[in-house]
């Protein structure tokens, strides 16, 4: 299929360098955006053009039924002046995984991670220069029948937009808070865990509203059927370093399959750590926590990269991790996986996509 470009004639103020710092995460959006139509069993139309409101039905299955599914990956600006993704096909992969399970219509990976770099490469003057920031990608596909039964829907739109960002949390790569979460759960077995599905982060809001209020910045998952072993963040899988292993949950269809995840631990059996992907009970955790033996725990996703967690607490234990501090091993995965995604280190897996150098 041919991707058509319209460009637009009225550009929007980018933000200056300066202006680089105060970036935050999804809040400003590009010039562009690429969309297409699924209408009578084909993807129809891809065009980037101009970013514009979508305009609904309000009966619209979407807004009804929540059959959408969505992706997250990011553009960097190498010092050898390159624009690069990082491993888009795999944001690709994922999201058919995920449209399988919503019983949605996939697309063809290569055409998909085409349409991402035409777009960037659109786009390339909006990919930040700070140390830190990027182009973040923004894949999203829903249901949009105009019926309210409920049933796969047969007309989908999927569109791209970027969004130039910062840090995923407000401080930086600075140790989080974090509460584990012993009563509302995020994911049951069978349900749509595995999927990147807007319910999925819907059905999470109320715990991390309630977390922050008191101070977190985010919650960890319990299994939601024995509310004991942990599962993961919802914006990022969890790894814990335990007297020098890492250890994380293995995955389950309850548990996203991060891309950085996956990326961390190829890194680590590089680096020749022993890795342990199993299951991890909440108990076995504090008490590793209590005798000293867990050592440091970050967080791993495409926003938020790799972020430490100084704190976390659980009832009434408050577990200090590495004295709240970002541990060696943490600091060296941030520093390798934003290294190959920023193009300063060398990529030995090939996980970077050249867009085009400028
Ligand atoms: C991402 O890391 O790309 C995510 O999708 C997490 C979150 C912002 C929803």
């Amino acid at each position: 299929m041919e991707i058509s470009v319209t460009l637009s004639n009225e550009l929007k103020k980018r933000p200056t360098l300066a202006e680089e710092a105060a970036l935050g995460f999804g809040k400003h959006f590009t010039d562009h955006m690429f969309i297409m139509e699924y209408t009578d069993g084909e993807w129809r139309n891809p065009r980037i053009e101009p970013y514009h409101r979508l305009s609904l039905d309000p009966s619209s299955s979407v807004l009804h039924y929540a059959q959408e599914i969505f992706e997250g990956l990011k553009a960097y600006r190498s010092p050898d002046g390159r624009i690069l993704m990082f491993r888009p096909d795999a944001n690709a992969e994922r999201l058919n995984n995920s449209a399988r399970r919503m019983c949605m219509p996939t697309i063809n990976v290569d055409f998909n991670v085409e349409a991402m770099r035409r777009l960037v490469e659109v786009e390339k003057e909006w990919v930040p220069y700070s140390e830190g920031t990027s182009l973040y990608l923004r894949p999203t596909m829903f249901a949009n029948d105009e019926a309210l039964g409920v049933h796969a829907a047969h007309n989908y739109v999927y569109f791209i937009i970027c969004s130039p960002s910062g840090a995923y949390y407000k401080d930086g790569l600075k140790p989080i808070r974090i509460r584990v979460e012993d009563r509302y759960v995020r994911a049951v077995r069978g349900g749509t865990g595995f999927a990147k599905t807007g319910g999925n982060y819907a059905c999470s809001i109320l715990a991390g509203d309630e977390a922050e209020r008191d101070g977190y910045s985010q919650v960890l998952w319990l299994d939601g059927e024995h509310m004991k072993y942990v599962q993961e963040v919802g914006a990022m899988n969890m790894m814990f370093v335990i007297n020098g292993k890492l250890v994380t949950a293995d995955l389950e269809d309850t548990i996203l399959p991060g891309v950085t995840r996956r990326s961390i631990l190829t890194l680590a059996r590089d680096m020749g750590m022993e890795i342990e992907e199993r299951h991890i009970a909440i108990d076995e955790l504090v008490a590793y926590a209590e005798s000293g033996e867990l050592q440091e725990a970050f967080g791993t996703g495409t926003a938020a990269v790799v972020s430490p967690v100084g704190e976390l607490a659980y009832r009434d234990k408050h577990m200090v991790i590495g004295g709240g501090k970002i541990g060696d091993i943490t600091m060296r995965f941030y520093n390798t996986l934003t290294g190959i995604q920023w193009g300063r280190l060398p990529d030995a897996h090939g996980w970077t996509k050249e867009v085009c150098r400028i």
